[in-house]
């Protein structure tokens, strides 16, 4: 088992990687919460592969166990299932000393983190992810939150996890889209800052996935422990996210995340070339990388219909934004500029 500890100011927690965790979840979360009530929040797509064997894990150490589980899909991340899951917690009274257990890919993980942080104020929480996405990011870090008619991740709060316990074996269930999801994400972490695990990426037939997964738990250590709430360096994490939102939600959210991030980070890039804030080969390398593990770096909107969309950005303030900007592969910065700047950024990428 490999594990990483994190120590935000609001938190310390492990993240445990390894196969097979599920079976000892039990074990292993009662370190951390004691044996309680667990909630087990879950999708109807997880439930049915994963929740018994974490149910009988959790009854094995003591733990008595209730279960709620939602649609799967970005679309149940909203108030009403948010409210659903508190009333639930209610009913079957679960007290302060109890615990959420988000069992799923990030949506489940960022609503059952919020309830748990909302419910009588703060309840203990257990990340269990099940996505590659959520193994490298969403787990980790505190952020939860839900989504509003006006956009994603509007209502949330940053809670750490009590522990995150990432079971290898729950990728083998992996569709291709989601695989993507996460593999975007990684190629992402290697290009803001690791540039040997750029070079590893090159080699997919090489990789050992919990290798991979233990590598970016520990950049995202180091981010989020530097700046637990988002206001410096953590927003080193959005590149190619700016424009990545924008695709996706030109698409009407039928263009999965990583792919739309692979776009982002692609046009980024290459504005970055040919403005001359990066290497040359730069955008070559990103672009073959992307095409290794299948995703995309090119759209076919508008300079001005990505520069709309992408001002409606929540991490827009007032008439500047900020953009994560590469310089070369492993190593990235944050400028903040005008709408008009960014305008110009968007019109050297396409
Ligand atoms: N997913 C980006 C962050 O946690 O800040």
């Amino acid at each position: 088992m490999k594990t990483v500890r994190i120590d935000t100011p609001s938190r310390s927690y492990p993240v445990h990687i390894a196969d097979n965790m599920l079976d000892r979840a039990g074990e292993l979360a009662a370190e951390h919460v004691g044996i309680c009530k667990a909630a087990i929040i879950t999708d109807n797509i997880v439930d049915g592969l994963y929740a018994d064997k974490l149910e009988n894990s959790l009854r094995k150490s003591g733990f008595d166990t209730v279960k709620f589980v939602i649609p799967s899909g970005e679309k149940s991340k909203n108030a009403e299932n948010f409210l659903l899951i508190l009333n639930f917690l209610a009913e079957n009274g679960l007290s302060r000393p109890d615990a959420v257990f988000a069992l799923g890919g990030g949506v489940v993980g960022d609503i059952a983190g919020f309830a748990a942080c909302v419910y009588l104020r703060g309840i203990k929480l257990v990340q269990i992810p099940t996505t590659l996405l959520a193994m490298i990011d969403s787990s980790v870090g505190g952020k939860t939150a839900i989504d509003l008619s006006s956009g994603k991740n509007l209502a949330g709060a940053f809670y750490q996890p009590n522990i995150v316990i990432c079971d290898c074996s729950a990728l083998e269930t992996l569709d291709y889209e989601q695989r993507a999801n996460g593999f975007a994400e990684i190629i992402k972490y290697a290009v803001i800052c690791d540039k040997e695990l750029f070079e590893g990426l090159k080699v997919p037939k090489s990789l050992d996935i919990s290798d991979i997964i233990l590598r970016c738990v520990e950049i995202k250590r180091d981010i989020v422990t530097a700046d637990e709430r988002d206001t410096g360096r953590r927003q080193i994490l959005n590149f190619g996210h700016t424009l990545g939102h924008a695709i996706e939600k030109l698409s009407g959210f039928t263009l999965a995340h990583g792919k739309a991030v692979s776009i982002g980070m692609a046009i980024i890039t290459k504005a970055c070339e040919n403005a001359g804030i990066c290497e040359n080969s730069c955008y070559n390398e990103l672009v073959q990388m992307l095409n290794r593990y299948s995703l995309p770096s090119k759209t076919s909107h508008t300079q001005e219909s990505l520069f709309n969309a992408a001002i409606s950005d929540k991490k827009r303030k007032g008439e500047k934004i900020t953009l994560v900007l590469p310089e070369k592969i492993g190593r990235c910065f944050l400028k903040t500029m005008s709408l008009s700047e960014m305008r110009e950024i968007i019109k050297l990428g396409i």
